[in-house]
C-alpha cells in the first residue's frame, strides 16, 4: 500500500502485536485505507472518526509491540486501593506479609537522622551496605548487589537474561511478581503445580531441562503456602540446575525459616542467584531495600542495566543500623512464632487447620474449594481485615494471614466464626 501522511510514511502498530490483544483499539472500517499490516495507510478518504483516531495514534506514545500487548490490568491491588474502595480503612491490616512489629528502633534513629541530608542522592554504589552485609554473610562484598526490593531485582535480573519467547519455569500459583516481570519482557512462563502444598524442587529442574528455560524460580519458604525445604533439599537443586539455566532462590522470608532452610553461600556457584530483603523479618517494607547474592560475572551485570541512583540514603542507612540489631531480630522472630502458633489455635477454634508455617504468615485451611475460602476472605474483608488467599486451586482452599499484634488476632478471632458462618450460609 502506497501511503503516506504529509508525505511521510505513517506507521501504525497494527498486526505486530500477534500473541495477545492490541491494546490500541482498531480505527472503525469505514475510516479508509487504514493499513492493518504495520506498515502505511491511506488518508485521503478517511471520515472525521477515522481522522481524530488517526490523530490519537500518531499523537500517542508509539508503544513497543510487547508494552501494547500487555493486559491492561493493574496486577496488585493494594490494601490502601480497597480502603479507598470501601470507604473506610481496615481494622487489621494482615493480608501482605509485612511485619507489623516494624523496624529496630535503632533503624529508625539511622533513618530520622538521614532524613535531614535526603537531598543528596545516595551512594549508587550502595558501599556501605554492601559491606556490612558482606561482614554479616562471611561473603566478598563483589557478589552482592543491592536494590529497591527484591521485586526490582527480579525485575533487572529479568532483564538482564529474558528475551521475547524465552522460556522460564515457576510453580502454578507462585509469588506472582516474578511472572509479572517475565511478562513484562516478553518471557514464556511454563509452570509446574505444586506437591502437597510445597513448590516441587524435582518437578521445577525436570521441566526446565525439558523445555530450555533460562530462569527456574524457587521461594523457600514459599509465598503463598508458607511452607518450606530444608538445605540438604535446595542443595541437590542448585546441583541439578541444567545447562544453561538460572535457578533464582526468592529468600525473602528466610530468617523466620528454621536452621536448615538455607545451604551455605558458595559464592562460586554460577547457576543460582539469591535474594533476600529488608522487608520482612526486618520490618522494612516501605523502605524497598533487598540485595541478590550471586556468581561475580552475573552480579557485576546488574551494573549495566539498574537503576544506579535507586536507594536513598534514608532506606540505605536503616537496612544497615537494621542489620546490626540482632536482638531487635530476635525479638521479632519470637513474637511471629507465638502470632503463629495463636492463629493455630484461632483456627482450630474454628474447625480449622493451617498449613505449617515458615514465614511471618498462616495458610489457613479454609475446609473446602476455592469459591468457599473466597467467601470467607470477602466476609473478613466486609468485616474490616485486609486478608489475602493464594489464587489457584487446590491452594486456593487456603486464605493467607499475615501475623498481626495481639489486637489484630483478637480481631480475628472474633471476625473468622462469624465470616465462616456467613459463608456457609
Ligand atoms: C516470595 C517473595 N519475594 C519477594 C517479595 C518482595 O520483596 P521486596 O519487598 O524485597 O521487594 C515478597 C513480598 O511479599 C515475597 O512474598
Amino acid at each position: 500500500m502506497t501511503a503516506q501522511v504529509d508525505g511521510t510514511p505513517f506507521r501504525t502498530e497494527w498486526g505486530v502485536a500477534p500473541r495477545r490483544a492490541p491494546l490500541v483499539p482498531p480505527v472503525p472500517r469505514e475510516s479508509g485505507d487504514l493499513a492493518r499490516d504495520g506498515a502505511v495507510c491511506v488518508i485521503a478518504d478517511l471520515q472525521p472518526t477515522g481522522i481524530s483516531a488517526l490523530t490519537r495514534l500518531m499523537t500517542g506514545p508509539r508503544f513497543t509491540d510487547l508494552a501494547a500487548s500487555l493486559p491492561a490490568t493493574v496486577p496488585f491491588v493494594g490494601p490502601e486501593t480497597q480502603e479507598r474502595a470501601r470507604g473506610a480503612p481496615f481494622a487489621a491490616r494482615i493480608g501482605a506479609n509485612e511485619n507489623v512489629f516494624g523496624p529496630s528502633p535503632r533503624a529508625v534513629i539511622a533513618m530520622k537522622r538521614a532524613a535531614s541530608e535526603i537531598w543528596r542522592y545516595g551512594d549508587p554504589e550502595n558501599h556501605d551496605l554492601k559491606t556490612a552485609l558482606a561482614a554479616h554473610h562471611a561473603i566478598p562484598a563483589e557478589n552482592i548487589v543491592v536494590g529497591e526490593g527484591i521485586d526490582a531485582l527480579l525485575g533487572y535480573l529479568v532483564r538482564l537474561l529474558v528475551s521475547p519467547g524465552d522460556r522460564i519455569v515457576t510453580s502454578n500459583g507462585a509469588y506472582p511478581t516474578f511472572n509479572f516481570h517475565v511478562a513484562g519482557y516478553g518471557g514464556e512462563l511454563v509452570t509446574v503445580p505444586y506437591r502437597g502444598d510445597h513448590e516441587d524442587p524435582v518437578a521445577l529442574i525436570e521441566k526446565a531441562g525439558a523445555v530450555d528455560a533460562k530462569l527456574i524460580y524457587l521461594a523457600n519458604p514459599d509465598n503463598p503456602m508458607g511452607t518450606r525445604h530444608s538445605a540438604s533439599v535446595v542443595a541437590a537443586m542448585i546441583n541439578a540446575v541444567p545447562d544453561g539455566s538460572l535457578l533464582v532462590l526468592d529468600e525473602a522470608y528466610l530468617e523466620f525459616a528454621p536452621d536448615d532452610t538455607a545451604p551455605e553461600f558458595d559464592v562460586t556457584a554460577a547457576r543460582v542467584i539469591r535474594f533476600r530483603t529488608f522487608s520482612k523479618a526486618y520490618g522494612m517494607a516501605g523502605a524497598r531495600v533487598g540485595y541478590g547474592i550471586g556468581a561475580l560475572e552475573l552480579i557485576a551485570s546488574f551494573n549495566k542495566i539498574r537503576n544506579h541512583f535507586g536507594m536513598n540514603r534514608m532506606s540505605l542507612a536503616g537496612a544497615q543500623a537494621a542489620l546490626a540489631d540482632g536482638a531487635h531480630l530476635a525479638d521479632t522472630l519470637t513474637k511471629v512464632a507465638a502470632a503463629r502458633e495463636r492463629i493455630k489455635t484461632i483456627a482450630a477454634d474454628s474447625g480449622l487447620q493451617v498449613v505449617p508455617s515458615a514465614t511471618n504468615f498462616v495458610a489457613v485451611d479454609c475446609g473446602a474449594d476455592g469459591e468457599f475460602a473466597r467467601r470467607v476472605l470477602g466476609g473478613l474483608i466486609e468485616r474490616g481485615l485486609f486478608v489475602r488467599m493464594p489464587f489457584v486451586a487446590p491452594q486456593d482452599r487456603c486464605i493467607r494471614v499475615t501475623i498481626g499484634t495481639e489486637a489484630d488476632l483478637d480481631l480475628l478471632a472474633s471476625a473468622l466464626p462469624q465470616a465462616l458462618e456467613a459463608a456457609r450460609a
